[in-house]
């Protein structure tokens, strides 16, 4: 069956982004992880980002419920960890992969930039909902992100 969508994906696929990783906790007691592409810096004073998540993703309800999350920018040599959070029901983080912050959210200890955020707004918006979150905590490291272009991964030519 062809997708409806496919021209529209088409068009919104040319603008070049860099890949992250949102996580937060869970009810059950572990960790909820979504890779994403749709992460915007907002505002410098006070401090905002936001991504949006789609409302029939599995891990809807746990960002929802959950009043922090964490943003970690992927480097280019984590395709692979792209992959795996992309995914349904991804093996979960384990110790040594992750490092806990303010909020209690897990940033990957791999990572270009992390981001330790308390959720400030949601607006529903369409098919998706705008998670926009202060950032409590950050950091930034030298290296080269993992992009993504027209359904395809790509490494940027940039590094610092
Ligand atoms: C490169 C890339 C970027 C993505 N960006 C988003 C995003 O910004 N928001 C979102 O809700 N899902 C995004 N997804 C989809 C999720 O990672 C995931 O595949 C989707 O939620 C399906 O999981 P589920 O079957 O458990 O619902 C992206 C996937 C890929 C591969």
């Amino acid at each position: 069956m062809t997708d409806p969508y496919r021209p529209l994906k088409n068009a919104f696929g040319r603008f070049e982004t860099g890949i992250a990783l949102a996580a937060c906790p869970n009810a059950r007691g572990g960790f909820t992880v979504i890779t994403i592409n749709s992460f915007t810096s907002v505002s410098l004073d006070p401090a905002l980002v936001l991504w949006c998540i789609e409302n029939k993703a599995s891990t809807f309800a746990d960002f929802s419920a959950s009043p922090s999350y964490a943003i970690s920018i992927l480097n280019d040599r984590q395709q692979s960890v792209s992959e795996r959070f992309a995914a349904h029901s991804p093996s979960p983080l384990v110790a040594g992969e992750y490092e806990i912050w303010r909020t209690g959210a897990p940033v990957l200890k791999e990572r270009l930039a992390g981001f330790d955020c308390e959720v400030v707004d949601r607006h529903r918006s369409g098919d998706h909902v705008i998670l926009v979150g202060k950032v409590v905590a950050f950091d930034s490291k030298a290296g080269a992100p993992l992009t993504y272009f027209a359904s395809r991964y790509g490494k940027g030519p940039y590094t610092d």
